[in-house]
């Protein structure tokens, strides 16, 4: 097992995969990883819905083409290849369950997801859905989520078709200040 922060750095977004099927114990180690996130007085307000239907996955694949890709220095449109992973992850979350924190909660399950997948060897990234509103009500439609309900992202799991550029970050330097802002 790899160290932490080698697992944090390490794990990149990777946009196409492999068709390999994922073994259902790996699977299941990545949904206990988001089934041990925090949540506001542990209200686990969340479902982790499993989309292997190849149809179910293309159609999820179609919603968030539309979707923008981020690369360091450009915005572009891509054809992601969200549809072609054996599994996507639909992490929705239920405000009556926490009215205050549900989408914190979510990201916070979605995270612990995306690294245990990078630490089995898998690929992933993080399809963010809460922010666009009428693609949101689309993946709810189609996986049959009470409207009411938020669903903040889809995250495609599978082996990597493709070696991700290295990533970049901020320096330390940059994003800490120390007591507050002068
Ligand atoms: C809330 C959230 C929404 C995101 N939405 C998208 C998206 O719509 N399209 C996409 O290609 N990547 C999306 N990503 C992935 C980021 O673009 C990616 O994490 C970032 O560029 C850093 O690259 P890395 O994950 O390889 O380190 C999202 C990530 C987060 C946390």
């Amino acid at each position: 097992m790899k160290d932490l922060l080698e697992v944090m750095r390490g794990r990149r977004s990777v946009l196409r995969f492999k068709a390999d099927p994922i073994p259902e114990g790996d699977l299941e180690k990545i949904l206990e990883a988001g089934r041990w996130a925090p949540s506001y007085a542990n209200a686990q307000p969340w479902k982790f819905v499993v989309v292997r239907d190849p149809e179910r996955r293309r159609a999820l694949g179609a919603l968030v083409e539309r979707i923008l890709v981020f690369r360091p220095g450009r915005v572009a449109l891509a054809a992601l290849g969200l549809g072609d992973a054996p599994v996507v992850i639909a992490v929705a979350v239920d405000p009556v369950r926490d009215p205050l924190h549900h989408l914190e909660a979510g990201a916070a399950a979605t995270q612990n997801m995306a690294l245990m997948a990078h630490a089995l060897g898998y690929a992933s990234f993080w399809a963010g859905v809460a922010g666009r509103r009428e693609v949101e009500r689309e993946v709810k439609r189609l996986l049959g989520l009470p409207r009411s309900w938020r669903v903040v992202a889809l995250l495609p799991v599978g082996k990597p078709a493709y070696e991700p550029e290295p990533g970049q970050r901020l320096p330390l330097s940059e994003i800490v200040v120390q007591e507050g802002l002068p």
